[in-house]
């Protein structure tokens, strides 16, 4: 793959899943980035991804990496409740960073990173990587420019059960240790909190980069054979109508998609499960032809697609199309309003939500 003469040198916190299946290849692969450095307290698994992406530096203490004056920025692919403390200790060391979905677990948390952004001058950019699905863009850019405005939109985001084997068959074998540094306490513990964590913040993330702010949500939860079933009023500040279904996981095929009715044409989005980096089939219909089109992009990396845009609003002042500081903040408010809706049965207002998803 071709390089740019400038290519901004990425540090990657964290040599787990994550970085394995995407962070580390999206570097290596990026136009404008270079994999300079890697960085895990797992000495075994930090030395076989050295020997396997070639840093030009490795490093066992995180603090050691955010010293080194020639790293630019930082990629946190750690668990969950390491984010918010990991970016901090960056955005302090002067270093720009790409920070994996979700932005944080508690509300409280993730709004104190506001001001800590603000003083830094740095680049915060969260992993919301589905807005560099070439398809999802597409239908951004006719919502801003053509389609007038929205009446309503449904947007489903529902796990399969044979994700796994679906997953295995692309992703590389997944190297583990037993030296990795884990939460207290194991994510996996309580499901209902984890689903919400891990892919509720992609269904809310899409739902705003369509529809705008959210301002309230409504939330019944059903669980029911091992499954769960979240069915979410949401009103947008526009005044339009939403409805998110946030199913994991459902006995079939990975099942997630939009529809946005708007006053010009409508959109219907069908999304494959990431791992197969391919880009959204996206039917944009325009009732003044009534025609419809659908991009290929034929380029699915959305992971690269994501490093590389975050790179060039560093390196050239671009314009951030990935999720800032406000949409990470808002992705986590949405999940604990909902958390608190299913339990209190009544609709919650994001501005009043407090504490943990
Ligand atoms: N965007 C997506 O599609 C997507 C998909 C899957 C996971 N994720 C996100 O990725 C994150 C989880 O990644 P994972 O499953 O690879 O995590 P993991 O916990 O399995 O691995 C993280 C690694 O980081 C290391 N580490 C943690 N803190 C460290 C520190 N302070 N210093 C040095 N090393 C440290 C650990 O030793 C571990 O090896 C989650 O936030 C998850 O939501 C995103």
């Amino acid at each position: 793959m071709k390089k740019d003469e400038r290519r901004l040198k990425v540090g990657i916190l964290g040599c787990g899943p994550i970085a394995q299946a995407a962070h580390f290849e999206s570097a290596t692969k990026a136009r404008n980035a270079d994999l300079y450095a890697i960085c895990d307290v797992a000495d075994d698994l930090r030395n076989r991804m050295a020997a396997t992406h070639a840093p030009a530096k490795s490093y066992a203490r995180y603090e050691e990496m955010l010293a080194d004056p020639e790293l630019e920025a930082v990629v946190i692919a750690t668990s969950d409740s390491f984010h918010v403390p990991a970016t901090v200790q960056a955005l302090r060391a002067g270093k720009h960073v790409l920070c994996e979905k979700p932005l944080g677990i508690s509300v409280e948390e993730v709004e104190s990173l506001r001001e800590v952004v603000a003083k830094s001058g740095k680049t915060l950019q969260v992993g919301h990587m589905k807005r560099f699905d070439a398809g999802l863009q597409s239908a951004k850019s006719f919502i801003d420019t053509e389609m007038g405005e929205l009446l309503a939109l449904k947007a489903w985001y529902c796990d399969s059960t044979h994700r796994y084997a679906m997953t295995d068959a692309v992703q590389p074998l997944m190297v583990k240790s037993a030296n990795a540094r884990k939460p207290a306490q194991d994510p996996k513990a309580d499901l209902e909190r984890y689903y919400m964590l891990a892919h509720g913040c992609h269904l809310l993330d899409t739902a705003r980069y369509f529809g705008g702010e959210i301002v309230e949500v409504e939330a019944r939860l059903r669980n029911r054979f091992g499954a769960y079933c979240w069915f979410i009023d949401v009103a947008f500040a526009s005044g339009a109508l939403g409805h998110l279904d946030l199913t994991v996981a459902v006995r079939m095929d990975w099942h997630e998609g939009f529809q946005i009715y708007g006053q010009n044409g409508s959109v219907i989005g069908k999304t494959y499960n990431p791992w197969y980096y391919k880009t959204s089939d996206v039917d944009i219909f325009r009732e003044a032809t009534g025609e419809t089109t659908r991009i290929l992009g034929a380029d699915g990396h959305f992971y690269r697609r994501q490093l590389e845009g975050f790179a060039d609003t560093i390196l050239n002042g671009t314009a951030m199309t990935g999720a800032d500081v406000e949409d990470g903040i808002a992705s986590v408010r949405g999940m604990a309003a909902i958390a608190q809706s299913v339990k209190s049965g009544k609709s919650v207002k994001l501005v009043d939500v407090t504490g943990s998803v």
